[in-house]
């Protein structure tokens, strides 16, 4: 099982995908400086985790790791979030209390779902930036801000520039290094390893003796398309391990959350993999890997193998 997000450091990520090792690769060498990371991927990919591992394995590890997630918050709250604010600076500021800079100094400060930010939280966080420097509402005495940026985002930031949505000035003042990291559905081959990783984890949760994934079911496994990536297979196999009743994942315990018919179901259609697809897999010479992967996890591919 992986360590708590708090003490998760680079090399407890592993992969044998090409594309994730690149990105660990550059993950590990941004870790030892201080330039700024931009990481891009789909929702669940694992953004949140490295960052918390880019941090851990980095000189501020015995630092804060603040979180800021700007889409989700207000322009009114937005300045006292960012910078804290004194007592008595507005209505209802009854302590004075401290922004997200000044939490993170010496640290790693998060910016999470970045492309969402509104025009006003951009503007105050490149101010930040650019001066190195900012105060709380209600007071006049300047802070330093020593902060580390991270920040992530599941959509293309200079797509967002383009469209006049996202500030061309601060795009370059927070794009040191990119980390581009894959959706789950291009790491195919790592599936089994993470399942059965996943699966035993469950199992232990439950208090169950889970040996094997019937082969029908991994098919059905690697055949999905993962749009939530590592946080639907995280849910996807719970559900497995709590459905399951022996020793074996039967096909009938992978369930993909229902859904009402969308309207535009029909021109998603195209995106699944033909049923022919998940079976050729399994005959593929890719299957031995998997099987090994399966093993290694201590789970049978097959529940009749040895
Ligand atoms: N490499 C990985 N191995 C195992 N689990 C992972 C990995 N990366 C992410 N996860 C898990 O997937 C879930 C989503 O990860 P998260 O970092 O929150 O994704 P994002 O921020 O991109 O939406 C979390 O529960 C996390 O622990
Ligand atoms: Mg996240």
């Amino acid at each position: 099982m992986q360590p708590a997000l708090s003490s998760l450091k680079l090399e407890d990520i592993r992969t044998t995908n090409d594309a994730m090792s690149r990105c660990l690769r550059l993950a590990a060498v941004a870790s030892q400086s201080d330039v700024p990371v931009v990481l891009l991927g789909e929702t669940g990919t694992g953004k949140t985790l490295l960052a918390h591992a880019i941090h851990n394995s980095s000189l501020r590890s015995g630092r804060a790791f603040v979180s800021f997630n700007a889409s989700a918050m207000s322009d009114t709250l937005l300045e006292s979030q960012l910078f804290g604010h004194e007592r008595g600076a507005f209505t209802g500021a009854q302590q004075t209390v401290k922004g997200k800079f000044e939490l993170a100094h010496g640290g790693t400060l998060f910016l999470d779902e970045i492309s969402e930010m509104s025009s006003l939280a951009q503007v105050k966080i490149l101010r930040a930036l650019e001066y190195g420097e900012f105060e709380r509402l209600g007071s006049e005495r300047m802070l330093t801000c020593d902060v580390r940026i991270i920040c992530a985002a599941n959509c293309s930031l200079r797509e967002r520039v383009a469209q006049g949505k996202f500030r061309e000035d601060l795009f370059h003042r927070l794009n040191g290094l990119t980390l581009l990291i894959p959706p789950l559905r291009e790491r195919v081959e790592e599936l089994p390893a993470l399942i059965a990783a996943e699966l035993k984890a469950s199992a232990a949760r439950e208090g169950k003796k889970i040996t094997a994934i019937h082969p029908e079911a991994m098919a059905t496994l690697l055949a999905h398309d993962w749009r939530g990536n590592l946080r639907e297979l995280s849910h996807i196999v719970r559900t497995m391990a709590l459905l399951c009743d022996g020793e074996v994942i039967l096909p009938e315990n992978v369930l993909f959350s229902p859904d009402l018919p969308s309207s535009n179901a029909g021109e998603r259609k195209g995106e699944h993999r033909s049923p022919s697809w998940r079976y050729l897999r399994l005959r593929e010479p890719g299957f031995l890997a998997l099987r090994r992967a399966c093993a290694s996890h201590s789970f049978r591919l097959r529940p009749d193998e040895p």
